[in-house]
C-alpha cells in the first residue's frame, strides 16, 4: 500500500465541488496510487476530465445534444439512444458498444461506421482508454446485459 495524502482530500471534496476540480485533484494524485483498484478508479477519473473538457462540447450523459446521451453507452446497441436523430449510417449499425469498439470509434469513427457524422476523434491512445474507462464506469449494469434498456441512476454523475 502506498500512503496517499491525496485520497482524503479527494473524498473530502467529493460532494458539491465541481467535477473538474475533483478530477484534476485525482490527476495530480495519480502517481501516488499504486493499487490496481485505485488505478482503475483514477483512470476513470482522468477519463472524466477528458469527457468534461472535450466530449461535452457535443455530448452530455443524460441529454441528447449535438451528439446522443452517453450514459450506459457501454453495452448499448449503436445508434439507438432514445429520441436522438442519428445519421442513417449510425442508425443502421448493428454492433453493440463495448470497450474495444468505443476505442476504435474514438480513434477513427469513419472506419467503424462509414458515413457517420461525428466529425471528431481523439489522437492520444491514453485519452481514448481513459474516457472509455469512464463511460464503462457509468455503464456497469448495461455492460453485463445482452439486451440493454435505459437505467436511471440519478445519483451518479451529473
Ligand atoms: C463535434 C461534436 C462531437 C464531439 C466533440 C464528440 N462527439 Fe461523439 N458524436 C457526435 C455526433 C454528431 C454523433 C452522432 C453521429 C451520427 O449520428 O452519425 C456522435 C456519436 C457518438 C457515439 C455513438 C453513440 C451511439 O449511441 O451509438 C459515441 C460513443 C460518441 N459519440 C462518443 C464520444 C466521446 C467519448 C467523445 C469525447 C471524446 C465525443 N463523442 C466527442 C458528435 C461529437
Amino acid at each position: 500500500m502506498t500512503p496517499s495524502a491525496c485520497q482524503p482530500i479527494v473524498r473530502a471534496h467529493s460532494r458539491p465541488v465541481s467535477h473538474l476540480s475533483i478530477a484534476l485533484l485525482a490527476l495530480l494524485c495519480l502517481p501516488s496510487l499504486a493499487q490496481p483498484v485505485a488505478a482503475a478508479t483514477q483512470q476513470a477519473a482522468r477519463g472524466k476530465v477528458v469527457f468534461e473538457t472535450i466530449c461535452v462540447n457535443c455530448h452530455s450523459l443524460d441529454a441528447n445534444r449535438a451528439g446522443p446521451a452517453l450514459r450506459n453507452v457501454v453495452g448499448r446497441p449503436a445508434g439507438k439512444a432514445p429520441d436522438y436523430f442519428y445519421s442513417e449510417a449510425l442508425e443502421s449499425a448493428t454492433h453493440v458498444w463495448d470497450r474495444a469498439k468505443l476505442k476504435a470509434w474514438l480513434t477513427d469513427p469513419e472506419k467503424v461506421v462509414p458515413g457517420q457524422e461525428m466529425k471528431f476523434h481523439l489522437d492520444k491512445e491514453r485519452d481514448r482508454d481513459d474516457v472509455v474507462a469512464y463511460l464503462a464506469s457509468l455503464s456497469r449494469r448495461s455492460a453485463s446485459a445482452v439486451v440493454s434498456h435505459p437505467v436511471s441512476q440519478p445519483t451518479q454523475g451529473k
